[in-house]
């Protein structure tokens, strides 16, 4: 298990470009099993779930070509429709494969994800759309089973709103008999990338990015070629890591109108945010006044950001209240800042926070977000800063260590079995 080792503090100053979006990429790749034609993905995040997804589709049936930063994905035939539990335990996402194998196939079986370290994430909602398209679904030890002969439109209405069930159900409706509505549907940027690939496929989609999504569905789709849209949580990441190091960065390749929620909260402490076309530059100095935070559904303020945004307040002048609306155990993050001198005190769903200098610290990574928190609070901390299982961090983003260090910090990778770096 590899560890990052991070001498702060660093003022972040330079450039970094955006990889694509490890949350659009999941469901893009799924979408290869809604055809036998090839699919080609380009602006492919190296990051470990995109490899574990790629993993899930071989083991279906598919083969794949990988380049560095691309893959071609080709589905002739379904060989096997089933996800096994030793894929799904590694990454929940690979539920994701339910919809377009229950389309094509007219059958399914994945296991079921259970519990992670942020929560309890059911996947009922998605199984509820499933039947209301005209599924049977059951589970026997521990797998979901699907099966429908010709899945057939409907109404689906989420009590929740579900990333990952709106794509599930997007998925599964584009081959259904019929028209499927979508109603209280994610607005995600990701699940309107995943839109526009499955058109580009010869679906027929309205509305997605909107509340309300429309699917009429067709006798069949092909192949196609598309552009995973910037990763917006990566994006986010790095301006608020440059805010939290007074630093000055400009991020490429990203998509500042997906940033909002973040950028007017960091306008507001007086950091300078400026966005021109696919950049976004991020300058801060000196003092920063506190700022609460509460997350929420796209447009809102992403839970994928809570735990980067509770580092930055860590550094704020005063006391910022950080409040999770989505997770209801999302602050793994905050023991591990409390070892670094941290001042915070978590009730219930909100974690209150007072400004204070931190100091390195051995800590732990527990999950993904909460990682690239340590990674922030490292940065921002006198003196070294030892970060063990950063293999969370590996699942979500590419290359950090080297997109860090390019932007004047010392961080370092060490291999824990060779004490390599
Ligand atoms: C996706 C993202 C994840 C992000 C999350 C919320 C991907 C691959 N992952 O996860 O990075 O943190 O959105 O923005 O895109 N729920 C149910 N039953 C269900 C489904 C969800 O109760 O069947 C609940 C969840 O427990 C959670 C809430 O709904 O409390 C939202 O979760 P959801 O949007 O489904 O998250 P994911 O799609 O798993």
């Amino acid at each position: 298990m590899d560890k990052f080792v991070i001498d702060g503090p660093a003022r972040l100053e330079g450039e970094v470009a955006v990889s694509g979006a490890k949350n659009a990429a999941l469901p893009c790749l799924a979408a290869a099993l809604l055809t036998a034609e090839p699919m080609r993905l380009t602006n492919l995040p190296g990051v470990a779930d995109v490899r574990t997804m790629q993993k899930v589709l071989v083991h279906v049936g598919a083969t794949v070509e990988a380049g560095p930063d691309a893959v071609t994905v080709g589905v002739p035939k379904i060989l096997s429709a089933d996800a096994p539990y030793e894929l799904v335990k590694t990454m929940r996402a690979s539920v994701l494969v339910l919809g377009p194998l229950l389309a094509r196939a007219g059958s399914v079986r994945v296991s079921l994800p259970g519990g992670c370290a942020i929560g309890v994430r059911p996947i009922d909602l998605h199984l509820a759309a499933f039947r209301k398209l005209g599924a049977e679904v059951s589970l026997h030890h521990g797998y979901v089973e699907a099966k429908a002969s010709r899945l057939r439109g409907a109404d689906v209405v989420f009590e929740t709103v579900t990333v990952t069930g709106t794509e599930n159900a997007m998925l599964a409706a584009t081959l259904a008999d019929g028209t499927t509505r979508i109603f209280n549907a994610a607005r995600e940027p990701e699940v309107a990338d995943l839109a526009k690939l499955l058109v580009s496929m010869g679906a027929r989609i309205s509305g997605a990015g909107t509340a309300t999504v429309t699917v009429e569905g067709v006798e069949a789709l092909h192949g196609a070629e598309h552009e995973v849209v910037p990763d917006r949580i990566e994006a986010g990441t790095y301006a608020i890591a440059a805010a939290a190091t007074r630093g000055d960065v400009v991020v490429r390749r990203c998509r500042p109108e997906h940033l909002r929620a973040l950028t007017t909260r960091l306008a507001a402490i007086g950091v300078r945010v400026a966005a021109d076309g696919d950049v976004l530059r991020v300058r801060a100095e000196g003092a920063l006044p506190a700022q609460d935070v509460a997350t929420a559904p796209y447009p809102g303020f992403p839970t994928d950001l809570q735990a980067q945004w509770t580092a930055l307040a860590t550094g704020l002048d005063g006391v910022s209240t950080i409040t999770e609306t989505i997770f209801e155990n999302r602050f793994h993050h905050v023991a591990e800042l409390v070892r670094m001198g941290a001042r915070i005190r978590l009730e219930g769903r909100r974690a209150i926070v007072e400004g204070c200098r931190l100091t390195g610290a051995n800590v732990m990574a527990s999950d993904l977000r909460a990682s690239a928190a340590l990674a922030i609070a490292g940065l921002t901390a006198e003196g070294a800063t030892t970060i063990e299982r950063v293999y969370h961090l590996d699942r979500g983003y590419s290359r950090m260590e080297e997109k860090l260090n390019a932007l004047g910090a010392s961080v370092k990778r060490v291999s824990a079995e060779a004490g390599r770096t």
